[in-house]
């Protein structure tokens, strides 16, 4: 069982932000991943149509095989975290639970922003998570979807992005928040851009990063960590899948994973069902 990889699905490139994570935090355990983003983005679409895109991507891996399964995706783990818990035999973990605890933590001033595609926003899960364990705090949360365009477009350096920053999170600043979460695993690839607009003194919570601490906790509560030991005898591996164009994917995947030489892998959906692109070339 520890020797499986750890599955991590999104719908694109955000997913990638969690993964990075894992490489630095958890680098023994080989990691398989699958981007729809032919399907992006997830989050102007109802929760249903949601939920069902996330079984798809699961049964990917379940027959892949997996040790443990992370949504890292935040309109996904509103979704269908609650689901894939009670009918997954491995362990399930979403990204909305981590970035809320992480977020009642750094606040000074009890004044959290919450940013995420209207799907999350909608869902109110990181409002309702954050306040049923400190009921004292303001949360204020705002939809900004136009930041997933950003990133899946590549556009993260375009000086046409900085004005849209500063549109969409002026209010967090007329509203004084000290802590703001970007609670869609594709704003962290433009974390810079969004931290120099609001300055040093707003923290910016990366779910990614407060996602992988608690898979490294599972894995050791679980007894399923890989070693370094272990990694020295086979080494770990990564595999990444899309349902959309390879060449796209890879062009962010490799520059965001400092990974050249990463191969990105097709998959197609027939369906009801993600499966893998036969290989043209054999
Ligand atoms: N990365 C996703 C999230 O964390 C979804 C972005 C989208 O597909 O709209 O919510």
């Amino acid at each position: 069982m520890k020797e499986l990889p750890i599955g991590f699905i999104d719908s694109g490139f955000g997913g990638l932000t969690v993964v990075k994570q894992s490489l630095k935090q958890l680098p023994n355990e080989s990691i398989i991943y699958l981007g729809d983003s032919a399907r992006c983005p997830y989050g102007p679409r109802s929760l249903e149509e949601v939920k069902e895109f996330i079984w798809q991507l699961t049964r990917f891996l379940l027959n892949k095989g997996i040790k443990m399964l992370v949504i890292a995706c935040n309109t996904g783990t509103a979704a269908a975290l609650s689901e894939l818990r009670e009918q997954l035999s491995i362990p399930v973990i979403g990204v909305i639970h981590a970035g809320s605890r992480a977020a009642i933590k750094e606040t000074q001033n009890q004044r959290i922003g919450i940013i995420g595609t209207e799907g999350t926003i909608k869902s109110n899960l990181y409002e309702k998570v954050i306040l049923e364990k400190a009921d004292s705090l303001k949360v204020m949360s705002v939809p900004v979807p136009e930041f997933v365009a950003i990133v899946e477009e590549n556009k993260i350096n375009d000086p046409e992005t900085e004005i849209i920053v500063k549109k969409r999170l002026n209010i967090f600043k007329e509203k004084d928040v000290d802590t703001l979460v970007l609670g869609c695993t594709h704003y962290p690839i433009m974390k810079k851009v969004i931290g120099e607009y609001m300055g040093e003194e707003v923290r910016l919570i990366d779910s990614g990063v407060e996602t992988i601490n608690e898979v490294s906790t599972m894995l050791d509560y679980y007894n399923i960590s890989r070693s370094a030991h272990d990694a020295k005898n086979r080494p770990a591996t990564i595999e990444v899948y899309t349902t959309g164009e390879e060449d796209k994917f890879a062009e962010v995947a490799t520059t965001w994973l400092n990974m050249p030489n990463l191969t990105i892998k097709k998959c197609e959906i027939e369906g009801d069902q993600v499966v893998e692109a036969i290989n043209r070339e054999s």
